[in-house]
């Protein structure tokens, strides 16, 4: 695989398994967890041991390879009918990420499209999957260098704010957002990023955090209610997240939280950026509407650590993405270009979507 200035890989192929960086033990702890079977990577995907839509669509990718090793059977017809069910296993995972389920329709069409034997068909699903990886890490480097140009021309140096890790973690290793900030700071763009911690699960403080760390990135971690606070004070000068899910009108979900987020940066005239692959636009729903929104165990809400933060006889409601509506996005920064909303089905879908 072709190499990342930050040198992090969530996912790697090393000699016949996956090696996942665990993304629940950052930032104490930088440690691996070794991958054998589909139900394990699908396993791993849930508890987002690896997470963010692209890295999501990387592991699936590697878990319809993991699985086709396991089905037994020479003939095709039973090995297809075999991965299918693989394919539906990992399809239940997680439900708002777009990228997860692109992945396994490009390995399923991969797997009937291949002419040859069953392992020969496997064997161009572990290519597939491992190209599907490379040109992640192409896409994301681009998206860097379109947000680049796209960014605001004055001050020379700016304050960028991100929420969640849109990073190389969450990705095959550069990173979207933090692709774009990336781009910013090793041109001298950047002075400072601002990352939101990101309740519930502290994407932000962990994640973001810990990538800026290692690439002595300036961040500055803020509660999620500071940002309105921040801008108010003129702090920032443009927001750059990432995206699960794009429609083809351009409503975005993204983590919870990025949707107040936009709000705060409209009335506060900071232009609000999202950076994503194309393979994260899904031109096949109209409106934001139409994307579903994955819910999680509650205790993410109540508990940090060992320590339980509410009173007994409660109750919790944990979406974990929001939508945020087209009009409150300044512009959609992809591989091809940057897009404002309303020209993404002209623009893209036509040209690159198959
Ligand atoms: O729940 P997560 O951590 O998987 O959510 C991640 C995000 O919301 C990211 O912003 C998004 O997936 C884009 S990652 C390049």
């Amino acid at each position: 695989m072709i190499s990342s200035p930050t040198h992090v890989y969530p996912v790697i192929w090393y000699e016949g398994s996956v090696l996942l960086i665990d993304q629940t033990h950052l930032p104490a702890e930088y440690a691996f967890v070794e991958i054998h079977r589909c139900e394990d990577m699908a396993q791993a995907i849930k508890t987002m041991i690896v997470r963010g839509a692209p890295a999501i669509g990387i592991a699936a990718a590697y878990g319809m390879y993991l699985g086709a090793r396991e089905i037994e059977t020479h003939d095709r017809e039973q090995f297809l009918s075999q991965l299918e069910q693989v394919a539906q296993m990992l399809r239940t995972t997680r439900p708002t990420a777009v990228n997860l389920f692109w992945a396994i329709a490009r390995m399923l069409k991969t797997a009937y499209e291949t002419i040859g034997t069953v392992e020969e068909i496997r064997q161009v699903l572990l290519t597939t999957a491992q190209t599907i990886q490379t040109e992640d890490l192409q896409t994301c480097q681009a998206i860097g260098d379109r947000g680049l140009e796209l960014l605001p021309k004055t001050p020379a140096q700016l304050n960028l704010l991100t929420h969640c890790n849109a990073g190389a973690l969450a990705t095959a290793g550069y990173g979207t957002a933090l692709g774009v900030v990336r781009s910013a700071w090793s041109c001298g763009r950047l002075s400072r990023l601002y990352a939101d911690e990101t309740r519930p699960r502290l994407q932000g403080a962990k994640l973001t955090a810990w990538e800026c760390v290692q690439e002595g990135i300036p961040v500055t971690v803020i509660t999620d209610s500071m940002a309105a606070h921040c801008m108010q004070q003129g702090m920032i000068h443009a927001v750059v997240v990432g995206a699960d899910r794009i429609a083809a009108n351009g409503d975005t979900a993204n983590k919870i939280g990025t949707y107040s987020l936009a709000l705060v940066a409209k009335a506060h005239d900071v232009p609000f950026y999202v950076a994503a692959p194309v393979a994260t636009i899904d031109f096949a729903i109209a409106t934001g509407r139409e994307i579903p929104i994955e819910e999680r165990d509650p205790v993410e809400v109540y508990q940090i650590d060992d320590t339980i933060l509410t009173p007994a006889g409660v109750e919790f409601y944990n979406p974990a993405f929001d939508v945020t509506p087209a009009h409150l996005i300044t512009a959609i920064i992809t591989e091809h270009g940057a897009f404002s909303p309303s020209q993404l089905q002209q623009e893209l879908q036509h040209k690159y979507v198959a």
